[in-house]
């Protein structure tokens, strides 16, 4: 069986396939030893603990090509199934469950125990999932990034992978949920294993249920994120024909069982009961979200959205080897937009077509060796004789975030404010527009980043429904920073 034999550096493309951040990386902390969960082991570096200073560790893993001698180093259960030559056997069911449990150990210090015959989760693409969560939601809020959220993971599996790896990593707690009484009892098992009973609640479902669990969490219940890995195929002969193009044992570990891996409609009904739900729930939960296994249904989906009028939505895409590639969809019918690395990930132009509107535009660069002074000013001089309804202006950060109730920056709205002047109402018109404009329309952010060889002024679109008023305000704000750039 030579050709299911991959080689790590094959494994390295699969594991090296996260979503990239343009932040720079940070580095476990330097007390991360004393800053664990006490899940380290004698001469092994431990995973750190939840929260954002441990985000720099959990966005590098699987970065760069694993190194299964390493591996086998580390754990001597992996280095059972490691073959002489260093290669592991991905169609041998044994192998690759070990490998997710040796990463899950060495990496999340997480405890796994799987039945043989119920999906096995490949690690690095469950935890691309939960890195891109984690973006998500920081980005679509104004609090610090980090802030404690209770998930729930629609199709949680025996592995209960998502919630495990989501409280390991965040200050989160999660509601999960299975039709299948074995895959709730080994998640429950899993629970245990790991002493997260507190952090994580499991609820049986039917699969008649709702996928959302509303009569069952009480009435003053909190979800602020779905995810869902739904039943990809739409039937057994699907699941089948596509295992044995993989060359892998039917109904193994690796496949997953027909419960977990097919429902009628395949994943694009499965997505759209989430849908028909969410449209009821509304912004009850701030993100919905689903993993997905064709680009087709990607399409699909998003068309769906953009019917029922749902302009706030993310794609991204996960790749694993040369082969495989996932996708996830997040929609919110709140008024926080995703940041653009979040919400437009897929790189593709050919994809450009399905991308929900871009939220960053620059406005200005410099020349890095132009004071950058005269166009902070700038920038607070012009906003700050705008209408808002707030602005402010961090100087350590060289960052400022407006909200706008409507178009203040607009010739319509200045002949307005006029009229009303003319006619003896708008002497106060601040306080008259922001009584008028509670709701924002507009939540923005500029930023300059001063870089080595530029200094770049950008527009973010951080709040609000409306891109043709984000398009407006970016293109006054190009206007009154231009002449800054014809200085000398
Ligand atoms: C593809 S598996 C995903 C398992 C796990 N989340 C993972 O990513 O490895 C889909 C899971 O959804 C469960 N499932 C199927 N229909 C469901 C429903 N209506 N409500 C909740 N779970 C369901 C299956 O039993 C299975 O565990």
């Amino acid at each position: 069986m030579a050709g299911n034999k991959r080689k790590a550096s094959d494994d390295a493309a699969e594991m090296s396939s996260q979503p990239r951040n343009e932040r720079p990386l940070g580095e476990p902390t330097a007390d991360s030893e004393s800053n664990t969960l006490g899940r380290s082991k004698p001469g092994r570096p431990s995973p750190p603990a939840p929260g954002v200073a441990a985000d720099g560790y959990f966005r590098q893993l699987y970065a760069t090509e694993p190194d299964f001698k390493q591996l086998a180093r580390r754990d001597p259960q992996f280095a059972v199934v490691l073959q002489s030559n260093g290669q592991l056997d991905f169609s041998d069911p044994a192998a690759t469950m070990q490998l997710t449990k040796t990463l899950l150990d060495l990496d999340f210090g997480l405890k796994l125990d799987l039945p043989g015959d119920r999906l096995c989760p490949p690690v690095p693409n469950r935890h691309n999932y939960i890195l891109w969560l984690k973006e998500l939601m920081d980005s679509t809020s104004y609090e610090k990034p980090g802030r404690k959220l209770c998930g729930l993971d629609i199709g949680t599996g025996a592995s209960c992978i998502y919630p495990l790896l989501g409280v390991t990593q965040r200050p989160w707690c999660f509601v999960a949920t299975d039709i299948d009484t074995k895959n709730l009892s080994y998640a429950e098992r899993n629970i245990r294993l790991n002493g997260l009973q507190d952090r994580i609640q499991l609820v049986s479902r039917s699969a008649e249920d709702p996928l959302i669990p509303v009569t069952d969490m009480g009435s003053d219940w909190t979800i602020d994120f779905v995810m869902m890995n739904p039943p990809f195929y739409d039937s057994e002969e699907d699941m089948l024909s596509s295992a044995n193009k993989k060359a892998r044992p039917p109904m193994s570990a690796c496949t997953g069982a027909p419960v977990e891996m097919v429902c009628d409609g395949g994943e694009v009904a499965h997505v759209g009961r989430l849908l028909r739900e969410s449209l009821v729930l509304q912004d009850r939960i701030q993100w919905y979200t689903s993993m997905l296994g064709k680009l087709t249904s990607l399409e699909t989906l998003v068309e769906q959205l953009r019917h029922h009028g749902i302009d706030n939505y993310a794609v991204t895409e996960f790749v694993q080897g040369k082969k495989t590639r996932r996708w996830a969809l997040g929609w919110s019918f709140g008024p926080m937009r995703p940041s653009e690395h979040v919400a437009r990930g897929m790189k593709a132009s050919l994809w450009r077509k399905i991308l929900p509107p871009s939220v960053t535009a620059e406005l200005l660069v410099l020349p890095a060796d132009r004071p950058v002074n005269p166009l902070t000013s700038r920038i607070q001089e012009v906003l700050g004789a705008l209408e808002l309804m707030s602005w402010i202006w961090e100087p350590e950060a060289a960052k400022g975030f407006g909200r706008a109730g409507e178009n203040v920056w607009s010739r319509a709205w200045r002949r307005k404010k006029l009229r009303e002047q003319h006619e003896g109402q708008g002497n106060d018109a601040r306080s008259s527009i922001t009584t008028v404009s509670e709701d924002c329309r507009l939540g923005f952010e500029v930023t300059v980043a001063v870089g080595r060889s530029e200094t770049r002024v950008n527009l973010h679109w951080r709040e609000g429904h409306d891109a043709l008023i984000f398009e407006s305000l970016c293109g006054f704000l190009q206007r009154k920073l231009k002449d800054i750039n014809e200085d000398k």
